[in-house]
């Protein structure tokens, strides 16, 4: 193992504990009464169980790592510029967060919601990190290094046909509003699709897919914090990630289209 392979694996191993510990005060705050705020609409909200599981992610890393950049929703989602904030790439190491993922199941007592970490170097994902902390199901990935879910290595899986497939989707959050593009989407796939699901937490949908739980799943507007690591997870475990075009997704895509690889074609055809 050279030094760098030696650096980014403790990186890794720090970002598993640093996950785990935002998922033990997650729970410890689930005990107390919620505030709950609105940030741009009625589904877009926010809690002070997202502001401190940031802020102890922040402080761990910043307390490690000072060299390395941080980009994470509930600090830098308010600037207009942070969907594409991958594109002018900042170059080194860097860590993008989402504090939780899934936070309106979070509100509704759903426990399917996650812990969001991705390590980033020179702009390309290369390790990522998906809490569950009610189920504790942590899912991990690292470039060349396999996906696992507690330990267990990870394949997507075998469905080679659309018929045989179980999808998932959601909404953009600046999009929520009547007759929705994908609410259009899903009625193509119905009949052809063995179903399709609004999970509600993206992150943990790309970790589905790489668990080969589910087949597929799509989804316009994601945020670079709601992808970075599940797409290392499942590219990891086999799948296939691209934009709606087929082109091999970046993080400053407004697309996503995600599958175990064999009915990407079929999926995205569908979507069209
Ligand atoms: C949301 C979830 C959801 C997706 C939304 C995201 P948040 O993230 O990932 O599944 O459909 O577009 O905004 O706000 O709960 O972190
Ligand atoms: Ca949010
Ligand atoms: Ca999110
Ligand atoms: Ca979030």
């Amino acid at each position: 193992m050279n030094e760098q392979q030696a650096y980014e694996n403790a990186i890794m191993q720090d970002a598993i504990s640093y996950v785990k510990e935002a998922g033990a005060l997650i729970m410890e705050l689930m005990k107390m009464p919620l505030h709950i705020q609105e940030k741009k609409n009625q589904a877009d909200l926010v809690t002070e169980v997202d502001v401190q599981s940031e802020q102890l992610l922040r402080s761990r890393i910043n307390h490690a790592y000072p060299d390395h950049w941080i980009l994470s929703e509930e600090t830098d989602g308010g600037r207009e510029d942070s969907h594409h904030t991958l594109k002018q790439s900042p170059t080194g190491y860097g860590w993008i967060i989402d504090p939780v993922d899934g936070t309106i199941n979070f509100i509704h007592n759903i426990a399917h919601f996650a812990i969001s970490v991705g390590i980033v170097k020179d702009g390309i994902p290369i390790g990522g990190v998906v809490y569950n902390p009610v189920t504790n199901e942590l899912y991990s990935g690292q470039k060349q290094g396999g996906a696992f879910l507690n330990g267990r290595r990870l394949q997507v899986g075998h469905e080679q046909d659309i018929s045989q497939a179980l999808l998932a989707t959601g909404f953009r959050a600046s999009d929520w509003k009547p007759n929705s593009v994908v609410v259009e989407q899903i009625g193509r796939m119905t009949g052809k699709a063995r179903s399709v699901r609004i999970m509600g937490a993206a992150s943990l949908d790309l970790c589905l897919v790489a668990s080969g739980r589910l087949t597929g799943f799509w989804h316009d507007g994601l945020y670079p914090w709601d992808v970075a690591a599940g797409m290392v997870i499942l590219q990891e475990a086999g799948g296939l990630l691209t934009d709606a075009a087929g082109k091999t997704f970046v993080l400053s895509d407004d697309s996503l289209v995600a599958s175990n690889a064999a009915v990407h074609e079929e999926l995205m055809s569908l979507l069209k």
